[in-house]
């Protein structure tokens, strides 16, 4: 799989016009869901997706009822699946165009194995019952250093569910691999908390090198779905999530 070209807006050499790709994209009346919209990446990202106003229909998948104070979630659709059985909840995924999955767990709080059951089999499972249900473009959130061929295990299951879901053929699947997310965390991960720390200053002197804000992951994922691709599969290693992410801002601002 290749990833984008570097030095590039993400592997576009003209700056697209993603204000103009974004009034098309919303013609077409798709619709999308998060898996993780919880989380950290997952909560940003669902506002972008709404702010943005892209889809006529978001959906959440995900083990529990989500509350939110905002006007603006009114209209989000909630489906709560048992993720152990998730076959019992197929129309759940079923009518989606676009899927976006931010789900994973760590080692430290779930052991090995609940990591591998959330970060391998729930996320392939999912992309398996999206693909079945007209989903035609997938967007993982992976991580730095996936490799199948790892010895270590965050990094080889991560590079196996990314493999095997492009197995699945999907009309598109987009990959993104960010470093540390930079975020602040609500649950207590002492260690990804002093890695945050301890990266700040290498974070400011280098942005783009091993660190990420979660917006910056949102924001990406969302230009990738309006960007056109000739590429079935596409890997974002973090700087190209950074360029990805960072597209038309100072129009915006
Ligand atoms: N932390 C980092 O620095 C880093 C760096 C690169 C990539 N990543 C990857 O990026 C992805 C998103 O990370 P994040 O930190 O934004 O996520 P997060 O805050 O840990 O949220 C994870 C999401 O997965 C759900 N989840 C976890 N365990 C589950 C289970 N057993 N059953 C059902 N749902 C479950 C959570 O739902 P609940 O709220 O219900 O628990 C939540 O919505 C993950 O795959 C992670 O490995 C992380």
């Amino acid at each position: 799989m290749d990833g984008p070209d570097p030095g590039t807006a993400a592997g576009h050499r003209m700056p697209p016009d993603i204000f103009k790709l974004r009034e098309m994209y919303r013609t077409l009346n798709k619709s999308c869901f998060i898996l993780g919209a919880s989380g950290e990446t997952g909560k940003v990202l669902l506002k972008e997706v709404l702010k943005s106003r892209l889809f006529s229909k978001v959906t959440l998948i995900g083990r529990r009822k989500l509350t939110f104070e905002n006007a603006m979630y009114e209209d989000v659709i909630q489906e709560l699946v048992d993720f152990e059985k998730l076959d019992d909840h197929a129309s759940a995924f079923q009518g989606h165009d676009v899927g976006f999955c931010c789900l994973g767990t760590t080692r430290g709080k779930a052991g090995v194995e609940g990591f591998i059951r959330v970060d391998h089999d729930y996320v392939l499972k999912s992309a398996q019952l999206s693909k079945a249900g007209g989903c035609t473009h997938f967007l993982l959130q992976s991580s730095k250093g996936a490799d199948a061929t790892s010895s270590m295990l965050y990094p080889k299951i991560k590079g196996q569910v990314e493999a095997e879901i492009e197995e699945l053929n999907f009309y598109r699947y987009s990959i993104f691999r960010p470093g540390i997310l930079m975020c602040d965390r609500e649950e207590s991960r002492p260690m990804e908390w002093m890695a945050r720390k301890v990266l700040a200053p290498v974070a400011y002197m280098f942005p783009t090198a091993i660190t990420i804000p979660v917006t910056v992951v949102a924001k990406a994922m969302l230009n990738n779905v309006v960007l056109p691709s000739e590429k079935k599969a596409e890997l974002f290693h973090n700087k190209d999530v950074h360029e990805l992410g960072h597209l038309g801002e100072t129009k915006e601002k």
